[in-house]
């Protein structure tokens, strides 16, 4: 029997490095997965050439020609539906979605986060902000954070996290690498529980479904 592969639309506003993960894990069949559309909110970005160095289709949706939040955010919504999307991976996409989208992919949505929440998370926490954020702080520990996306930001059910150790030498640079390696390990492995239906979510809580 063939199982159909599920469909997922990575979000993205960068390097994409995360994508790339997400990229090798289907390559390498890890995923029960194809990636159907890369979507930036930015040009001329380095994660639009890995994915059409794939052959995946990608779209640009500028959130400056948007009128409103809402406005950008309907129109991926849009673009998620036309390519009949199951799964929504946000892999360094740094916009906040409207809540309309987030209830249309109810419990569909994943983020990955560079810290460990409920830490160092929140609204003017992304990229380099959350390492120099931990550094500052004094942590001895941080990581990344895979979770579902709810209407507030940062704050949805954790589904996998990853932990690295701050060093005396750490700069934010340096962590920010650290970081990076974690988290393109833990994003393939979360998506494979989410799209094999691995998990139970019991509030802010998820655990594994017994065999
Ligand atoms: C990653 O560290 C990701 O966790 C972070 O942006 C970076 C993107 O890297 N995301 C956030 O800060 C979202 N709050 P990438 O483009 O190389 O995947």
């Amino acid at each position: 029997m063939t199982v159909a592969l599920k469909r997922i639309g990575v979000l993205v506003s960068g390097g994409g490095s995360n994508l790339q993960a997400i990229i090798d894990a289907v390559n390498q069949q890890e995923l029960p997965a194809n990636i159907a559309v890369v979507i930036s909110n930015k040009s001329g970005v380095f994660a639009l050439e890995r994915a059409q160095n794939w052959r995946i289709p990608t779209l640009v949706i500028d959130h400056r020609q948007c009128s409103s939040s809402r406005e950008f955010s309907l129109a991926i919504l849009q673009r998620l539906q036309e390519f009949q999307i199951d799964l929504v991976c946000l892999a360094g996409f740094l916009r906040i979605l409207d809540p309309l989208l987030i209830q249309e992919f109810r419990g569909r949505i994943l983020n990955i986060h560079p810290a460990l929440l409920p830490a160092f998370g929140g609204k003017g926490m992304y990229g380099h902000h959350v390492h120099e954020a931990v550094i500052a702080s004094g942590a001895k520990f941080s990581g990344a954070t895979v979770h579902l996306v709810t209407s507030e930001t940062d704050i949805g059910p954790i589904v996998k996290q990853g932990m690295v150790t701050v060093s005396d030498e750490d700069t934010a640079d340096s962590l920010a690498a650290k970081v990076l390696q974690i988290e393109h390990q833990i994003y393939p492995q979360a998506i494979k529980l989410v799209l094999e239906d691995k998990l139970i979510f019991d509030g802010c809580r998820t655990r594994l479904k017994k065999q």
